[in-house]
């Protein structure tokens, strides 16, 4: 397991985006829409950074099964959502790999009568997608490589990891076959400064 983005890195990404968010929306207010399970941590972060009138509602989506590398059938839950006629939404979501979730969520949100949506994305996977659309707002582009951390999953393990890190076959290997305990935080490869925590 390597190191991708530490939590310090994490941290300013998310300063980032807030700005660059607020720059187009200015304080106009703004509905955001968290896809779980994923979006979790980005959510919770991005949203103490967005200065301004904000609204929070969660969606759910997943596109994985098990310990599938490879995205199967997309399933939508989006019950919670609030009556978003005439809002300004931001949906915000974990990674951008193929874009067949967003695409869909884009999709129905607008199809629900919100005046814009916008999306935004801590991560961007090289050469994955599978879509015209791509988000609005991305914190960083990485490489293609499975990743777990700062919400992201593998079979539903390291969501809570501070850190982004790439898995590489032995971890995906050794996870598949039953060796991997859930609660155990992984040992990083990496330099042990660039996991202080922001
Ligand atoms: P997409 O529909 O192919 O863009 O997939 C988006 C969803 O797949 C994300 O919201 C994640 O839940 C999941 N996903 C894609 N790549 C990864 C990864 O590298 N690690 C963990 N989850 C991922
Ligand atoms: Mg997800």
């Amino acid at each position: 397991m390597d190191v991708l983005l530490s939590a310090a890195d994490l941290a300013a990404g998310i300063e980032r985006l807030a700005a660059a968010v607020r720059r187009e929306i200015g304080r106009r207010p703004l509905t955001v829409v968290g896809v779980l399970t994923g979006g979790l941590v980005l959510v919770a972060d991005l949203i103490r950074r967005l200065e301004g009138p904000v609204q929070i509602s969660m969606v759910w989506a997943s596109s994985y099964r098990g310990t599938a590398t490879a995205p199967g059938a997309l399933e939508l839950r989006l019950d919670l959502l609030p009556d978003l006629t005439g809002q300004e939404v931001l949906l915000v979501d974990d990674i951008f790999d193929t874009g067949r979730t967003l695409e869909a969520l884009v999709r129905e949100l607008r199809r629900r009568g919100a005046a814009s949506v916008r999306s935004l994305v801590l991560l961007r996977k090289a050469g994955r997608a599978e879509v015209a659309m791509q988000p609005d707002f991305v914190g960083f582009d990485i490489p293609d490589a499975f990743v777990v951390g700062y919400g992201l999953d593998f079979d539903g393990a390291w969501r809570h990891l501070p850190y982004l890190a790439a898995l590489d076959s032995a971890d995906i290997a050794a996870a598949r076959a039953g060796q991997r305990s859930h609660d155990a935080e992984p040992a990083p490869q990496a330099d042990p400064a660039s996991l202080s925590r922001a």
